[in-house]
This record gives C-alpha cells, structure tokens and sequence, in this order.
C-alpha cells in the first residue's frame, strides 16, 4: 500500500486519451479535474460531452489540487508544460511517440533512450511513471475488471521512484486493471510503440515476462533484470 493516497486526480489533456482516464478515474469513485492548454471555457463544453462530472480548470489549479497529474499531452507539447508547476509531483507519463504524426523529435531524444527518460529530463523534479501508454483510449473501458478476475489485463509501469510507482500502481488498479511495476524508468522502453507490450493485450504473469525479456535484450550488457518496485 503506498503512503501516498490518491483521490484527487489531475488530467492534463482534454483529448481522446485525457477524458477517457478523466472517465475511468470518476468511474473508480477519484476526484478528477481536467485541463488543456489555455483558457478552462473552451474545454468545458468538449467535457461535458466527453467526461460528464468531471471539473474543469486552467492546468496549474487542477494540479495544485491533486495528488496524481496524468499528462495525455501529445509528445511534441512537451515543451509547453511547465516544469516548475510538476515539480515534486507524481507524474503518469501516458505520452507515446508517434513518428508518423510527432516527427523524430531529435532534439527531446539526445541522449536518452526511452520516451519518459525526455519527459523526466524536461519536467526535472516532478516523480515520472511511464503508464496507461500501451492501452487504447478506447479500451479504458471495455477491458476493465474487479481485481481478482481471471481475465483481468495487466499494465505496466516503469519508474525510479518506490513511493510513485505504488500510488499509481493503486490509481491504475482501481481503474480496473493489474500493474506490473517496473525499474528502471528506462524500462519504460519496454511498453513503447513497437514493442511486443504496446502490441498485445495480456495478464499479470505475461506482462512480466515480456517486460523481463525486452529490457534485458534492450540491455545486453547489463546483468540487471526488471524489478518489481
Ligand atoms: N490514442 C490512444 O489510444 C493513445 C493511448 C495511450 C496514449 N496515447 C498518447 O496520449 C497522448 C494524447 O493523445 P490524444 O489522442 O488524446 O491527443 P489529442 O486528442 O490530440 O489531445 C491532445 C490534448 O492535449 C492538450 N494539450 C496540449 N498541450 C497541452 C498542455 N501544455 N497542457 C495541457 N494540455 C495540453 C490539447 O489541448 P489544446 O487543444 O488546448 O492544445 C488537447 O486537448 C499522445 O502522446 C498519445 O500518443 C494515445
């Protein structure tokens, strides 16, 4: 059980992906509060549309009020986000680099090797999960379960953060799914596009296995396996 408990969740993002979490996180019973770029009013008619009951905000007040922010933020954005406003915030990084659409993004990839390592390196200080990337806005919904279900799938979440990694892994549980953590942030590689995790749909114990296999063939050199966080 993490020491941090959430029931207040921020969803920067009023697109496809932000308000089917903004619905799933109000399904699961949390406080949600969503906000796009700008201005609250124009996003408040999309949302009463999109994610009923769910508050709306300019991005610093709804973060401010929350104990999770979920960035579902198209990756080129990243720049526009204020890292003063996330530091010290556990963060999910839901973002995934879409090449056909994003471009190479060169200049946030020097030096890194993975999505959320860009993320973490831009908002310095806040407390980044790579999570809730490989599953499909549309399927926030129709796949979720009660814990305990056999059928129930599993997401994975990378971070270098123990105290992050736990309250999110409880936030993407109660959304209705089992969580696979993972370290290295890195890891997050492992659940990007292209990988056989981003492809698939799969349980608790494959989600492990993959994770297991795709981060140590991504690092050969290293004898240091997933761990469970
Ligand atoms: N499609 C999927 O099933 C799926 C699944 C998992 C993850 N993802 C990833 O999730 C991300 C979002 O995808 P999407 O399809 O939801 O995008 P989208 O429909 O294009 O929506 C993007 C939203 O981000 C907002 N935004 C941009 N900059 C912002 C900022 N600085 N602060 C707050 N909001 C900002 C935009 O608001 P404005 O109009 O105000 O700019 C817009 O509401 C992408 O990285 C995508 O790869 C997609």
């Amino acid at each position: 059980m993490s020491s941090v408990a959430v029931s207040r969740v921020a969803i920067l993002g009023v697109g496809k992906v932000g308000t089917a979490i903004a619905r799933a996180a109000l399904h699961a019973g949390h406080e949600v509060t969503i906000a796009g770029s700008g201005d609250p009013e124009p996003v408040r008619f999309i949302t009463e549309i999109m994610a009923p009951g769910v508050a709306v905000a300019t991005a610093a007040e709804a973060v401010a009020g929350s104990e999770l922010v979920v960035l579902s933020i198209p990756l080129p954005k990243l720049a526009s986000l204020d890292p003063e406003m996330l530091r010290g915030r556990i963060v999910i990084d839901a973002m995934n680099h879409w090449q056909p659409t994003d471009g190479a993004l060169p200049e946030l990839f020097a030096g890194v090797t993975s999505t959320s390592e860009a993320v973490a390196r831009h908002l310095e200080g806040a407390r980044v999960v790579k999570a809730l990337n490989h599953i499909g806005y549309h399927e926030m919904e129709s796949d979720r379960r009660e814990e305990g279900a056999a059928d129930r799938r599993a997401l994975a979440a990378a971070s270098d953060d123990r105290e992050a990694a736990e309250a999110v892994a409880g936030f993407v549980s109660s959304l209705g799914f089992d969580v696979q953590p993972v370290t290295p942030l890195a890891a997050g590689r492992a659940l990007e596009p292209g990988s056989e995790i981003f492809a698939g749909s799969f349980g608790a114990v494959d989600v492990a296995e993959r994770l297991r296999e795709a981060t140590l063939a991504l690092e050969p050199a290293s004898a240091t396996a997933p761990t469970p966080v």
